[in-house]
C-alpha cells in the first residue's frame, strides 16, 4: 500500500524585495513528506530553509509553485480559510522561542486553545497535559524565563503540539542547546512522532541530530538537491 502524503509542493519560488535589491530565497523548491514521517531539511545558511518551511506552514505565500498540505492546496483557500487550516493542522516552533515573559509555562502553551474559543478549564486541562508529556508537569506555574534553554524549547514544543496539530514544524530546535540538551529534545520528539503518528519537518544544521530522522532533505541555493533515506544504509 502506498503512503499517504502529508506535504507536497512543488516548483516553490520566493524573493524578496527591500530598498530596490532582489534576493532570491527560493529557485523552484519541490518537497513530499509522507503522513507520519519524521523529516529533517538541512543546508547551508541562507539556502532558503526558514523560506520554504514558512511556504508549508502557510505564514509566508509563494510567488510561484503549489503547496497541497494534507490534501487542502493553499491556492484554493481564502485569507480566514488558511488561518483555520493552520490553527487546526499545523504546529510551528520558531527558532527563537517566542515565549512570553510575562505568562507562566502553562499560561504560554494555552493560547492557541484560547485563541481558538476553547474554554480556560478546558484549555488549562489540555496544557497541563503536554506539559507532563514534555516533563515540564512540576513547572506550570514558573515564569519561562526561571527554565533553561533545553525547557523553554520543550514548553515552545508542547504549546506548538496542544492543539494536536497533525503537523510540526519546527525551525532549528537545537541550535541554542548544549548536545546533551539537544539530544534530549529530539528523543522527545522522536517518541512524539511515533507515539502520536504526527508528521515532522524539522530545520536543523546539526549533524549529530540527523540520526533520529526517517528521511534527510539537503537544500542549497533555494533548491532541494538530495533526498537521503536513514533506514536504506
Ligand atoms: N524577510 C526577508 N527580507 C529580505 N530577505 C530575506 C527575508 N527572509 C529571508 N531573506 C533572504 O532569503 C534567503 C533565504 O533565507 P532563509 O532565512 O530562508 O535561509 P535559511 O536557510 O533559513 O538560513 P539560516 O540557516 O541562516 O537560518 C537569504 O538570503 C535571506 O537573507
Ligand atoms: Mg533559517
Amino acid at each position: 500500500m502506498e503512503s499517504q502524503v502529508a506535504i507536497k509542493c512543488s516548483g516553490i519560488t520566493k524573493s524578496f524585495h527591500s530598498q530596490e535589491v532582489e534576493t532570491v530565497a527560493l529557485r523552484g523548491a519541490d518537497l513530499q513528506v509522507k503522513t507520519g514521517e519524521f523529516m529533517m531539511l538541512v543546508g547551508p545558511s541562507g539556502c532558503g530553509k526558514t523560506t520554504l518551511i514558512s511556504v508549508v506552514a502557510g505564514i509566508l505565500h509563494p510567488d510561484q509553485g503549489t503547496c497541497v498540505v494534507e490534501e487542502r492546496n493553499y491556492k484554493d483557500m481564502s485569507a480566514d480559510q488558511l488561518l483555520d487550516f493552520r490553527a487546526s493542522h499545523i504546529g510551528f516552533v520558531f527558532q527563537s522561542f517566542n515565549l512570553i515573559a510575562t505568562l507562566s509555562v502553562i499560561e504560554n502553551v494555552m493560547i492557541p486553545l484560547i485563541i481558538k474559543g476553547i474554554n480556560y478549564q478546558q484549555a488549562f486541562e489540555r496544557a497541563e497535559k503536554i506539559l507532563k508529556k514534555v516533563g515540564l508537569g512540576d513547572r506550570l506555574h514558573n515564569s519561562p524565563n526561571q527554565l533553561s534553554g533545553g525547557e523553554q524549547q520543550r514548553i515552545a514544543i508542547a504549546r506548538a503540539l496542544v492543539h494536536n496539530p497533525s503537523i510540526l514544524i519546527c525551525d532549528e530546535p537545537t541550535s541554542a542547546l548544549d548536545h546533551m540538551t539537544g539530544i534530549k529534545i529530539l528523543e522527545m520528539m522522536h517518541s512524539i512522532n511515533r507515539e502520536l503518528k504526527t508528521t515532522f519537518l524539522v530545520v536543523t544544521h546539526d549533524s549529530r541530530i540527523y540520526q533520529f530522522a526517517d528521511r534527510i532533505a539537503h537544500m542549497d541555493d533555494g533548491k532541494i538537491i538530495r533526498i537521503t533515506n536513514n533506514h536504506e544504509n
